[in-house]
């Protein structure tokens, strides 16, 4: 069984079902709204974004906002941002935890509406409502988004058992946003997708094996930010060809994460550099770049810009 096959199954087995529930709210009020913004981490745009979601809301204008923009390397964002573009796609970079920050989706968002916008003009009906439904996986920052939309602390949608359940509606000027929980899908199609979401926290951590997902993160960044890794723990280039879980000791040796007999405390070590990354104690990190796109999906107008 593949290392995917094995997360999957922990996942199915995990699965909440306020999950399955709120995927069913989330089908039954679609129709109730104007457009839909999904909230994604600007960290991993592609891993971010589920499936089910994109689903049940096809076919209602969308809007994407790469929010914890201030994580991302901006670089990479900014490739996000034409790559979405490119596909047709609203797209914006967001820092929720900036107060306010977030009525700048207001303009977008009406430029995805213009023809219900100009429908309601030619109504007479200039600042009617326009309800948005706000969605993604858990810990992607939509209350914080939410928050910083509305300029106040609200109320967390329920992504767990015991916080307030199910769908809310706020209310902000002209807009009303409906704040769901977070959800995720139960297959994941590769180990990359699996694991860019539990590095950045999204899937419980009680379900996975820290030292595993310590090792995977160090693969994963010293690929793409070797100096970053390097510099954060002291480290020599000859480190970057270590197998993963000997660089994982190496770090806890440096941290001097030692137990009785010498031995390093991966475990200790494995939580730490996992909580590090989160923190961003590594500098700014994106962890996944666009797609090539083929020449036969380049529009033509961008090929006579070139
Ligand atoms: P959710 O509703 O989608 O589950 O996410 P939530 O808003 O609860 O945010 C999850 C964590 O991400 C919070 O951190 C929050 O502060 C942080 N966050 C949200 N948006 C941004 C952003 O744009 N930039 C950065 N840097 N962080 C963001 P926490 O450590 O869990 O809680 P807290 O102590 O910060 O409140």
């Amino acid at each position: 069984m593949s290392q995917n096959d094995i997360i999957n199954r922990r996942v199915i087995q995990w699965f909440p079902g306020h999950m399955t529930r709120t995927l069913r709210v989330m089908e039954k009020e679609i129709k109730n709204v104007d457009c839909v913004l999904q909230i994604l981490d600007a960290r991993i745009p592609l891993s971010s974004l589920n499936p089910e979601i994109e689903r049940i809301t096809a076919g209602k204008p969308h809007l994407y906002v790469l929010n914890k923009a201030d994580l991302a390397d901006p670089d990479i964002t900014r490739q996000w941002l034409a790559y979405f573009k490119s596909a047709g796609a609203g797209c914006l970079a967001m820092d929720s935890k900036q107060r306010g920050k977030a009525t700048a989706v207001k303009a977008p968002i009406e430029r995805e509406l213009s023809q219900l916008m100009e429908r309601r003009r030619r109504r007479g009906m200039v600042g009617a409502t326009i309800r948005v439904m706000v969605v993604g996986i858990p810990n992607v920052g939509k209350s914080t988004f939410i928050n910083s939309f509305a300029g106040t602390t609200r109320a967390k949608a329920a992504d767990k058992p015991g916080v307030t359940r199910g769908k809310q509606w706020i209310t902000v000027d002209d807009f009303e946003l409906m704040d769901m929980p977070g959800v995720l899908w139960k297959k994941f199609d590769s180990l990359e997708t699996a694991s860019n979401l539990a590095f950045i926290g999204s899937i419980k951590d009680d379900i996975l094996d820290i030292e595993e997902l310590a090792c995977g993160l160090l693969s994963s960044v010293r690929g793409i930010y070797p100096q970053q890794l390097l510099a954060r723990y002291k480290l020599d280039e000859s480190a970057l060809v270590l197998p993963p879980y000997d660089l994982l000791q190496a770090i806890g040796a440096k941290r001097g994460m030692l137990v009785s007999g010498g031995e390093v405390d991966t475990e200790r070590a494995a939580k730490m550099l996992v909580g590090e990354f989160r923190a961003s104690k590594w500098g700014r990190l994106s962890l996944e770049r666009p797609p090539q796109r083929t020449q036969q999906e380049v529009p033509d107008d961008e090929e006579d810009e070139q």
